[in-house]
């Protein structure tokens, strides 16, 4: 193709038809990524626990362009769940081409406090069920430029102090991120972490209740803020679409500056 004719290219960032499983997707970031990628175009598939909060993502998409299914799973209930829910959603969207590895847990302790069933609790969801849905997707992830987006963190790049279980197993995603980049590029399927810095979700709403704690997550972070969930579309639609197809094993780090320091 020569430039001209890639610039008037249809929009590679484009994700019309392409069929996409969101895990997390009852609120946070998961959710806004869902609506995000139901307005480019997508049919998605919105997984959580809470069908209530699920269903309002889902009234939410009323509007958009895409489509949105919520489908009710707990990723850590048992080892075949997530292989279920991968099998519903295929079968719902009649194929997958995105998976969207959000749903996490952060239990905000320091190795003294940490508990061996709340380190179990955070490497179950934030490792262990990425890997099983990862290996259950692996199937349908064939047809070149399927992508699969694993939610890390900055937390997969440094840390921090007080949160071990956490980093641990945001780092763990971010190894996992590489091998699995590396093994499925035999099939030209692309695998990157998206790694947001402090976002305004639930996850952070015990500590910038605190004023001096949101003082200090302002102070860390260069821009002065924490993001909105919103923040995280456009990276995660570049991740998605066409517009990644030559990138793969890397991290998107979207933290106002924080690692840059
Ligand atoms: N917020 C931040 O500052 C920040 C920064 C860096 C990275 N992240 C990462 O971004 C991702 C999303 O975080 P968030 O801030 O949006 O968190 P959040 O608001 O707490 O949302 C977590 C999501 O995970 C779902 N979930 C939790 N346990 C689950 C389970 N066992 N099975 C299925 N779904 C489950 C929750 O839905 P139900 O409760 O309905 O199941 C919810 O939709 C996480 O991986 C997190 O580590 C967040």
């Amino acid at each position: 193709m020569t430039l001209t004719e890639t610039a008037q290219a249809a929009d590679t960032f484009d994700l019309t038809g392409r069929r996409a499983v969101v895990t997390g997707a009852s609120r946070g970031i998961g959710r806004a990524i869902t609506l995000g990628f139901a307005s480019r175009g997508a049919q998605v598939v919105a997984v959580a626990r809470s069908a209530d909060d699920l269903d309002e993502t889902s009234r939410l998409s009323a509007d958009l362009d895409g489509a949105v299914f919520p489908v009710v799973a707990d990723l850590c209930s048992s080892d075949d769940g997530p292989a279920q829910m991968v099998a519903r959603a295929a079968e719902l969207l009649g194929g997958i081409d995105v998976l969207v590895n959000n749903a996490g847990y952060d239990n905000e302790q320091g190795v003294d406090d940490t508990t061996t069933e709340e380190w179990d609790k955070v490497i179950d969801l934030n490792v262990r069920s990425q890997f099983l849905l990862c290996r259950a997707a692996s199937p349908y992830l064939k047809d070149g430029g399927a992508k699969v987006i694993n939610i890390a963190s900055i937390f997969g790049h440094v840390g921090t102090r007080e949160e071990i279980a956490y980093i641990t197993s945001k780092h763990a995603v971010m190894g996992m991120t590489k091998a699995l980049a590396l093994e499925w590029a035999r099939k030209d399927v692309q695998v990157n972490a998206l790694c947001p810095g402090f976002v305004d979700t639930d996850m952070i709403a015990r500590a910038v209740s605190d004023d001096a704690t949101a003082k200090y997550l302002r102070r860390m972070t260069p821009l002065g803020r924490w993001a909105q969930p919103e923040e995280m579309v456009g990276p995660a639609v570049f991740l998605a679409s066409a517009a990644s197809d030559f990138m793969t094993g890397q991290a998107l780090i979207i933290d106002g500056g924080y690692t840059a320091q």
